[in-house]
């Protein structure tokens, strides 16, 4: 058996609003599998090798729970228009570019070396059209270190002409290959990815709900983001009340479904979402980009929907999940004065939670540093930080989260591997 002891101030999210610290803490894990977090050394690992960080906060690592790969190249610039203009502008001849092998190499080496950089290493995350760049993103993540999901989207109207564009029998053709390409990633697995309704033919819908039945596969896609979208959606499928049943009309809907933004769902389609146990994936940047608007994270959080965060690059300005974190209480803020103050804003220690346990259940951990979940961590110096006085843990995260700081991430674990090491 191999051991895995962590020593510093280890901090977690065991629930909404929670956090719990150990400060000269030991985070233990045995084959890659949390066995606790503990005050003192437990004496049956007396003797086993001990990473000591000193007095550096040891944090979950974190799960991106929507980003767009091929978007990666543009991020930080083009967020001068909204949703439908912004896709045709920017992030069509963007994805483009990813026909080309080579060049979807060497981005993706470039991305996955940065997310686990950064300390995120669970994903779900939007590939382009292309098949083989979505293996060679698959085998990139791999070989860094980052687990989760990945998928080829699929995309067979209201795309680009000539540049970016499959048609339905392409698309259903392309996804079987894929999914026979994949299969042996270890950490790294395939997700139906219908873009959204206004790109995808009733036909190709129906046809991915049946695989997803079929094959066990999970589900990612867009909801309910951008007023315009919603009018199209509203227009392309007249016997669907609302956008919401487009994807349940064909099988897209239940509990391993994921939907970015959500920022205009009302009482009933939060509702379909709560009652499906769909994950509502929150873009604070992304939304505030794009002008998309405010989701109501608190609402949904307080009527029981589960809610993640995501980065969304490259509509989304921000891959580090630091700065998502800080992003969606900030957002939460906005939205509370948009409410004329009848809801709460999101705290420090629910933002944190948002951006770690909450995604990582998606997964099917337990919140937290719960024992029996694989080692997802990171190790966090803010020594380089003034100390003008004493901090609690959780002051110092909540500085960590709003205070950028290069080079702070130490040392990440990912499914157990230490996948970075900053020595
Ligand atoms: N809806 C459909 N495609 C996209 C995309 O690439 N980014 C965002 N933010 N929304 C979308
Ligand atoms: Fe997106």
């Amino acid at each position: 058996m191999s051991v895995t002891i962590l020593k510093g101030t280890v901090i977690s999210a065991p629930a909404l609003g929670r956090l719990d610290a150990t400060e000269n803490g030991y985070l233990i894990a045995e084959d890659g599998v949390i066995a606790g977090v503990f005050s003192a050394l437990p004496e049956r690992y007396a003797g086993a090798p001990v990473e000591d960080f000193g007095d550096a906060l040891i944090l979950q690592s974190f799960a991106d729970l929507h980003l767009h790969a091929p978007q990666y190249p543009m991020l930080g610039m083009g967020m001068d228009l909204p949703l439908l203009d912004w896709l045709n502008a920017y992030a069509f001849p963007t994805e483009a570019r990813f026909a080309d092998p080579d060049y979807a190499r060497e981005i993706y080496r470039k991305l996955a070396r940065e997310l686990a950089e950064n300390g995120t290493t669970r994903v779900c995350m939007f590939s382009s059209l292309h098949t083989d760049a979505t293996l060679i993103l698959m085998e990139e993540l791999e070989r860094a270190g980052v687990t989760g999901y990945v998928g080829k989207v699929n995309m067979d109207r209201n795309a680009a002409p000539g540049i970016l564009e499959e048609d339905t029998e392409e698309s259903r053709r392309e996804t079987l290959r894929w999914l026979e390409s994949c299969q042996d990633f270890r950490y790294v697995k395939p997700i139906l990815t219908p873009r959204f309704t206004p790109a995808c033919s009733d036909e190709l819908m129906d046809f991915l709900g049946k695989l997803g039945a079929e094959r066990n596969l999970p589900v990612q896609s867009h909801l309910s983001e951008n007023r315009a979208e919603m009018d199209w959606v509203r227009q392309l499928h007249p016997d669907c009340g609302q956008y919401w049943e487009t994807y349940a009309k064909y099988g897209l809907w239940n509990g391993r479904t994921v939907m970015a933004h959500c920022v205009w769902c009302d009482e009933r389609e939060r509702q379909a979402i709560r009652d499906a146990g769909v994950t509502v994936v929150h873009c604070a940047d992304s939304n505030q980009n794009l002008c998309s608007g405010t989701a109501p994270v608190r609402v949904m959080l307080n009527e029981g929907i589960k809610v993640a965060l995501g980065s969304d690059i490259a509509g989304g300005d921000h891959l580090s999940m630091f700065d998502v974190v800080a992003a969606s209480i900030r957002a939460s803020k906005a939205r509370r004065i948009q409410d004329d103050w009848q809801t709460d804003f999101l705290t420090v220690p629910e933002g944190w939670y948002l951006g770690t346990s909450a995604g990582a259940a998606y997964f099917g951990e337990a919140p937290g540093f719960a024992p029996g979940n694989p080692l997802h961590a990171l190790v966090l110096d803010d020594s380089a930080l003034p100390q003008p006085h004493p901090l609690t843990p959780s002051e110092r995260l909540e500085r960590c989260v709003y205070r950028r700081q290069k080079d702070a991430v130490r040392a990440v674990w990912s499914a157990g591997r230490k996948i970075f090491s900053a020595e």
